[in-house]
């Protein structure tokens, strides 16, 4: 439920689908009733998600840029209060009290807000190198098109929006559900005001939301495509995931009823957007990116630029790529990544493992014990080298691999 008492917001109990409430109130408090200062409070709140936090996040930055101030009452329930900190819900919210949280945490990337193309490569990166150490895919094709869906939704921003705070965006992976969510917000113009102004014939906001996940929609011919919404919504129907769009006048939803657009008079100021995909879906790519009848696959991709070669090996710098070596942990997302690189059957990799004078045993054999197991001895040659490894830790790589083929003998 949601609340006023003066310039107080109060946010208590379930909180999924109060997003809209939540918007008003902020809208009334400061539009209507002139409060320069808006206190939420979340001491009551039982159950919150991104898709309400990123759009308050979004307004608060906005209208904090407008010398309105927020203030935070963190939730009284200890988990929630950690999530606040750790998601930077609570920074975007009063920057002041609240120090940005940079360090990656294991299934998500926290709100990150870009103003500028470096700015927005930096967090696709960063989003990818989290989706490479959670996630597990069956085609490399899979993750390319994750990666491709984020790059345009986030390009978007800059390219439309005008927004004064940039872009906002928030990453969860659900590996056990083979799911990616994101989440982009602007404070900008929004999709149906960019778009009405190029297209003529749009009717209402909604219809241009309904129009702009359409293919070829643009608002200009010349420079655009007018495919990164649709192929973006395509990723999402092909997948049976769900997508949303919170933008002026409308929202689109699409979800297992189906798409809907609807009209809603407190406008969104800017944009919105919620992607929830199922990557596992044997084809995605194929299936979601068909552009003018053909099908679309990006040139690059995530790993082609991070990772540099060594004659035909794809170079992974042990110490750069995983964070600690001190337990399994670490290990399985270690293998999580070295997984991701080896789906594809072309690639082998070359471990350096310069600068590592230790590993432990739990780390060695949940990356290089394991592999070894999976693969069998003679693809494990075929697709694994290594350099550069101190004599403590080959001994222990090797014991690893050699424990593992007594187990299968
Ligand atoms: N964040 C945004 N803010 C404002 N308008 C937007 C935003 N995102 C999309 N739009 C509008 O929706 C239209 C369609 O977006 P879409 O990404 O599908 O195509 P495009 O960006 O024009 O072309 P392409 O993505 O192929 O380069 C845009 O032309 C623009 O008018
Ligand atoms: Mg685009």
């Amino acid at each position: 439920m949601v609340r006023t008492d003066k310039n107080k917001i109060f946010l208590e109990g379930n909180l999924r689908e109060e997003t809209r409430s939540a918007l008003v109130c902020i809208y009334q408090l400061i539009q209507k009733l002139g409060y320069q200062d808006v206190v939420l409070d979340f001491s009551g709140a039982t159950y919150v998600d991104a898709g309400m936090m990123l759009p308050i996040a979004s307004y608060a930055a906005y209208y904090r840029k407008n010398q309105i101030d927020f203030s935070l009452v963190e939730p009284a329930d200890p988990v929630l209060q950690r999530l606040f900190i750790n998601t930077n819900w609570a920074h975007f919210i009063d920057p002041q009290k609240y120090a940005l949280n940079n360090r990656r945490r294991s299934n998500n990337l926290p709100v990150l807000q870009f103003q500028d193309g470096d700015a927005q490569f930096d967090v696709v990166n960063r989003a990818m190198e989290i989706l490479m150490e959670t996630i597990k895919v069956q085609e490399r094709k899979q993750l390319k098109a994750l990666e491709w869906a984020l790059n345009e939704i986030t390009d978007n921003v800059l390219n439309h929006a005008e927004s004064p705070i940039g872009g906002l965006v928030q990453i969860q992976s659900f590996p056990s559900k083979n799911r990616v969510s994101f989440y982009v917000a602007d404070a900008g113009l929004g999709i149906p005001s960019t778009l009405r102004k190029a297209i003529a014939g749009i009717s209402s906001d909604s219809d241009a939301l309904d129009r702009a996940i359409r293919e070829g929609v643009t608002r200009n011919k010349a420079t655009n495509q007018g495919n990164g919404l649709f192929g973006t919504f395509k990723c999402c129907e092909e997948s049976s995931g769900s997508f949303l769009i919170l933008s002026n006048h409308a929202v689109l939803r699409y979800d297992s009823k189906g798409l809907s657009v609807k009209t809603d008079n407190v406008p969104f100021r800017g944009s919105f957007i919620s992607a929830t995909i199922n990557y596992s879906t044997e084809g995605l790519l194929e299936k979601a990116f068909v552009f003018g009848g053909k099908i679309h696959e990006p040139a690059n991709d995530f790993i082609d630029m991070h990772y540099s070669h060594v004659e035909d090996k794809i170079l992974f710098e042990v110490s750069k790529e995983v964070e600690g070596f001190g337990s399994r942990e670490f290990g399985r997302r270690a293998r999580s990544k070295i997984d991701n690189i080896l789906v594809d059957k072309n690639n082998s990799i070359l471990f350096d493992f310069g600068g590592i004078p230790l590993i432990s045993s739990s780390f060695a054999d949940e990356v290089f014990g394991k592999l070894f197991a999976e693969l069998g001895a003679m693809e494990f040659m075929r697709r694994c080298e290594f350099r550069s490894v101190d004599a403590t830790v080959k001994r222990l790589i090797d014991r690893a691999i050699s424990q593992r083929m007594k187990e299968s003998n």
